[in-house]
């Protein structure tokens, strides 16, 4: 047995144990009753009756503690032409004056705030404020259109939500206010107050006494203390695909959270207090919470935020320069930013342009890494590439080279094992465990370990029927792989309509649904095509209306717009054809696996349940007028 391995065991055998002394590493204001209760078996609560703040163990802890001085954020903004760098005690006097405003608005622990913003320092002082009064934050990403904002905004019921004038994606600018307003005129729900960042790029029109200043009100700003909450109080709610257009607001408490992050950032990451660690990321996405806010400054680390792309912002060296500049010693990233950088310098000649010695390790996830990213990047960086497992709900890493207790042998295409607390098993569609090697519902044993997400927000019973319900004392993970002789996880794909595009999770079902709106459209499919840059991208087929006799072509631009406009334009829908029926089962069930085979190039059985397999050469046709496959489909009868 190594030390990683007893480590494991000793995480699953005696949890109590285990995660009572992590928890001696975070800061209570009252300590916890027991740590751990399942009375109320199948939802569990960590560290019930502890009382503690996210933001005193993010920043005042670190200032009493003698680190004040030390840097806490580097805010690197190539689009804006500004580098800036906020202390431990510096970020502290900004996030208790923004607390402060919170609560002249009268925002008190518990009430929600949405904060839709880009990737600017004021973003983080926002999240953390919301931490320092118990408020709860969720933070809605930029790319989305108005429609799903206001969806979110339904949902969490916020008293206040912030946002600045715009956001800027590469050379795009996108003014942030105008789609708030919408969204406001959408949603049922009103805030009381919006209160806008004005950025020098645009200046956002201020409409009426709802509409407030973000300057002009920390003018008046008294300084805010820390309000210790209990442990299971939420800390955030964040919005995820689910399986419809309805997003599943994901609940996150306060002290599983910061016992779990602040475990995970020495034992997966191997990072200490003064190290500098990027998560280059958005803010918007799980991985924008854990590890670019909350994580590393739990830590003591200097976190970078970096607003600005892999490629184009100004050039594929720039993830080198911002390493080389801030002495990045561990860099997070999805695949997918490495295949943009990969695109466009093969050879990685800028690498070279830069002194890349203080990283250690590379971090990715969001999606598989594919076996050439991986290849390519440990050629290139000559250090550990570890692709390591997690989602939205969990909040932290499932499966990962646990590199604090050890590296690992990497096999490519693996996550390597259950990090501990985790305790994964493959199952068949009736709930029995399958051998190693054999592929199979990726679940985890419960209770999750601290840290994952105790419900959905106003939601028990959806937490309950999406992820518990279908095998009993196991949470679904919805991702479908397999473990080697060796227990080493392999995450294949997804078992329900989740595409991962770009390293952004979105349902196809969704995306499904609004093009079903368009009046001309009387049946559609999407389905995730591969794709070389983004992993995968949305293609969607659509039969439309008996007696439509429009453009075909005319309509599936409105469609794509209406993506667009409904969905966001991260949903990178661009492709979609006209076809005369989708290929289904005898009992209606349409095709979408093999759709996505043809489309892929890869050999496909032509089912034996279709209803007509005649369907499949006209999907065949469409595909390959739009350039797919990029390979040859052989069709195996
Ligand atoms: N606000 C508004 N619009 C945004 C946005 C934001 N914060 N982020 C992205 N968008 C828009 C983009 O401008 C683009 O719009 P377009 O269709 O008009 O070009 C669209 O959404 C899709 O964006 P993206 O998926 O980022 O594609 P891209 O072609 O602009 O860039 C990559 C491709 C690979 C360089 C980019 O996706 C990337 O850097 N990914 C890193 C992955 C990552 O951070 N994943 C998070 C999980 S770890
Ligand atoms: P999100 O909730 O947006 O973080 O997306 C989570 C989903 O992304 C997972 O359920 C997986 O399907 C996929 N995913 C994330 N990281 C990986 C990885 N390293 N390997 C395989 N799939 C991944």
């Amino acid at each position: 047995m190594t030390e990683f391995d007893d480590i494991y065991r000793r995480s699953l055998d005696e949890p109590e144990a285990f995660w009572a002394e992590a928890a001696g590493q975070v800061h209570w204001h009252h300590p916890y009753d027991s740590v751990f209760d399942d009375s109320l078996s199948p939802r569990y609560s960590w560290f019930p009756g502890g009382r503690l703040n996210t933001c005193y163990n993010a920043l005042d802890i670190h200032v009493e503690n003698g680190r004040g001085a030390q840097t806490a954020l580097i805010y690197d903004s190539p689009v804006t032409h500004t580098v800036r760098s906020y202390s431990y005690e510096h970020l502290l006097e900004k996030t208790a004056c923004f607390a402060g405003v919170l609560k002249a608005q009268g925002v008190r622990a518990g009430d929600r705030i949405i904060i839709y913003m880009p990737m600017i320092p004021e973003t983080v002082i926002a999240m953390l404020a919301c931490a320092r009064i118990g408020a709860v934050h969720s933070v809605v990403f930029g790319g989305f259109a108005a429609r799903e904002l206001a969806t979110r905004i339904d949902d969490a019921e916020p008293l206040i939500i912030l946002t600045a004038s715009c956001g800027i994606d590469g050379d795009k600018i996108i003014p942030y206010k105008p789609l708030l307003d919408e969204a406001i005129s959408l949603a049922k729900h009103s805030p009381l107050r919006c209160i806008v960042f004005q950025r020098p790029e645009v200046r956002a029109s201020l409409a009426d006494e709802r509409d407030l200043d973000w300057s002009e009100c920390l003018t008046k700003a008294v300084p805010a203390g820390c309000v210790p909450v209990t442990s299971t109080d939420p800390l955030y709610i964040l919005y995820t695909s689910g399986t419809t257009g309805i997003p599943k607001g994901v609940v996150r408490d306060n002290g599983g959270h910061l016992v779990a992050l602040q475990w995970s950032m020495k034992n997966i990451y191997d990072l200490d207090a003064g190290d500098v660690y990027w998560a280059a990321s958005d803010v918007g996405w799980v991985v924008g919470h854990s590890y670019i806010v909350y994580g590393p400054l739990f830590r003591g680390c200097t976190t970078i935020l970096y607003e600005g792309k892999p490629v184009g912002t100004p050039d594929p060296g720039a993830f080198w320069r911002v390493v080389s500049e801030h002495k990045v010693n561990v860099l997070f990233t999805a695949p997918t930013a490495f295949r943009a950088i990969k695109r466009e310098d093969p050879e990685g000649q800028l690498i070279g342009n830069y002194d890349l010695t203080s990283l250690r390790s590379l971090f990715l996830a969001g999606e598989r890494c594919d076996t050439d990213t991986l290849g390519w990047a440990t050629e290139k960086l000559k250090i550990p590439v570890i692709d390591h497992w997690w989602q939205t709900e969990t909040g932290w890493p499932v499966g990962a080279n646990c590199l604090g207790l050890g590296m690992r042998p990497i096999k490519p295409g693996s996550c390597a094992k259950a990090v501990p607390g985790y305790d994964i098993r493959v199952l068949d569609d009736e709930g029995t465990e399958v051998a190693p090697n054999a592929i199979g519902n990726v679940v985890i044993k419960l209770p999750l370990p601290p840290g994952c997400l105790p419900t959905l927000w106003q939601n028990d019973h959806g937490f309950q029927t999406t992820y518990l319900d279908t095998y009993p004392g196991y949470y679904l993970t919805a991702d479908a792989g397999y473990k080697d002789e060796d227990d080493y996880l392999f995450i294949m794909s997804r078992t329900d309509d989740i595409i991962n595009v770009a390293g952004h999770r979105l349902s196809t079902g969704g995306m499904e649904e609004v093009l079903s709106s368009h009046p001309d459209v009387a049946e559609c499919a999407i389905v995730g095509i591969a794709d070389e840059l983004k992993g995968e991208i949305p293609c969607g087929f659509v039969v439309l209306s008996a007696g439509v006799t429009r453009e075909i072509d005319l309509i599936l631009a409105e469609l794509i717009q209406l993506v667009r406009n409904e969905i966001g334009p991260v949903a990178s829908f661009k492709l979609a054809t006209g076809v005369q029926r989708l290929p289904k089962t005898r009992s209606g069930k349409i095709l979408r696996g093999t759709i996505k085979k043809i489309a892929d190039g890869e050999t496909y059985r032509v089912p034996a349940t279709i209803d007509d397999p005649d369907i499949l050469n006209e999907i065949t046709q469409s595909l390959a007028s739009l350039g797919y496959p990029k390979n040859q489909v052989s069709p195996l009868r």
